[in-house]
């Protein structure tokens, strides 16, 4: 994916070049991480420059996992675009071709130079990044003065909006092991300590049923709500229920729209996404797995830090399993994590993105947050001293990372404009 942008964006006139991350130990072995493409259009001293980065990796996806098409073919169908990647983050990313390609061929003078930082390590924790862009610091970023990242999504599926926070991420292991391999539970159930019973028993101790988190200490650092934040939800456009439907659920914790928004975008959560070892594939199996490794990471909003939440994290799951009193071996460490990010809304890199859609759309965009991660964002604020702007164009109801993502032709259509718009603006920002 790397390479085949590189030869997209040399074809619109783009100086290119592949930074190399070096390598990564994954599951035992020694393997190349693919190469950061940074790119440059442009280099005229008398305009600003804008920086926009955006990712070509995806998550994984197999039509088996409950797809109706291909995931890694493009199929078109009643106005959608189906596709892994088609709204997280190759169509966005492909916007921004579209959209410096429309300038040219009607002969329109982009009013700023452009860069971009395209990565193939997004859904990984962006690994080997951040080191990239501190050695980069004084000469690809220098003179930088806008970034934009399209990778988030609206709050609904007709109003647009601009992102202008973000939740971070600690994740976590939890390793129990106690017998020397897996075991008939025909034979051995009730004569041993089983891994997974243990495992299951202290992930149950980590939430309630309405899922608030357990772990003492960890809302302590929430910042609080003032009045005048909790009066800027009053005008988000947010329909509950159709959030509901699209999940597919009967009832959620809270359906008051306030506490609902509250919650993904300025408290903690915690998520359960699996457990290694055990078993998984359908019909039965009478086995008692000898190691199993459960997986959950908890959200984190400002003023929480990665340190405190892994520390606070660890101290707990070890007091719960003290008092599980199990004979097993019990290994819980935390995995990546990445810093919440929240910013002004009324820069002029905010204020440039904000006419661009009401150009586009005719209505002024809402200012959200969102609750999921782009470990990225803040590292180009701290090191270009400059505004990061979070513009999107996919619709809620994109299904990112799950089954039958994909991008409407609309939105898609209708972002490239976006884009377009954004950089004229940008011109008079
Ligand atoms: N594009 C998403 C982040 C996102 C999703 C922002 C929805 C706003 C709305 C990004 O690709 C992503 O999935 N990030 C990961 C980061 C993690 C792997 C560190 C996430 O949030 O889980
Ligand atoms: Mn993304
Ligand atoms: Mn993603």
């Amino acid at each position: 994916m790397i390479h085949w942008m590189k030869e997209k964006l040399e074809q619109i006139g783009t100086t290119c070049e592949l930074a190399d991350l070096g390598t990564q130990e994954l599951e035992g072995k020694t393997v190349k991480l693919p190469p950061v493409l940074l790119g440059t259009l442009g280099t005229d001293s008398a305009k600003k420059t804008l920086l926009v980065y955006g990712h070509l990796d995806v998550q994984p996806a197999a039509k088996s996992d409950g797809w109706d098409t291909e995931p890694f073919e493009l199929v078109e169908k009643d106005g959608k675009l189906f596709g892994r990647g088609s709204s997280d983050d190759k169509g966005p990313v492909l916007c921004w071709l579209h959209a410096i390609r429309a300038a040219q061929k009607n002969n329109i003078e982009l009013p700023v130079n452009i860069k971009f930082c395209f990565e193939g390590m997004e859904e990984s924790g962006s690994v080997g990044l951040p080191e990239l862009l501190e050695r980069e610091k004084d000469r690809f970023l220098a003179g930088v003065d806008f970034v934009c990242i399209s990778d988030s999504y609206w709050l609904g599926t007709k109003k647009p909006c601009l992102t202008y926070g973000l939740r971070g991420i600690c994740s976590f292991f939890v390793e129990v092991t106690g017998i020397k391999q897996d075991l008939h539970s025909g034979v051995f159930g009730g004569v041993i300590h089983e891994p997974l019973q243990d495992l299951m028993w202290v992930m149950a101790q980590l939430t309630t049923v309405d899922n608030r988190i357990r772990i003492p200490g960890l809302y302590d650092q929430v910042a609080p709500l003032s009045a005048a934040e909790e009066k800027t939800y009053d005008d988000i456009e947010f329909d509950v229920t159709e959030f509901r439907e699209s999940v597919g659920a009967s009832k959620l914790p809270t359906e008051d729209k306030k506490t609902l928004l509250l919650r993904r975008w300025r408290e903690p959560s915690l998520a359960f996404h699996g457990i290694e070892g055990a078993f998984y594939g359908p019909g039965e199996k009478t086995v008692i797995p000898s190691k199993v490794i459960g997986k959950f990471s908890i959200r984190i909003v400002p003023d929480m830090d990665p340190e405190t939440v892994n520390r606070l994290t660890v101290e707990y799951l070890n007091k719960v399993w003290a008092e599980r009193g199990s004979p097993n071996t019990f290994k819980p460490r935390p995995g990546h994590s990445a810093k919440p990010w929240v910013v002004d809304v009324n820069d002029s890199n905010f204020l440039a993105g904000a006419r661009a859609m009401k150009r586009v759309h005719g209505v002024e965009p809402d200012r959200i947050r969102e609750g999921c991660s782009i470990p990225i964002t803040l590292t180009f604020q701290e090191l270009t001293g400059k505004s990061v702007l979070l513009l999107p164009l996919g619709a809620a109801d994109d299904m990112a990372h799950s089954q039958n993502e994909k991008n409407n032709k609309w939105n898609y259509v209708e972002g490239v404009k976006t884009l377009l718009a954004y950089i004229m603006e940008l011109g008079s920002a």
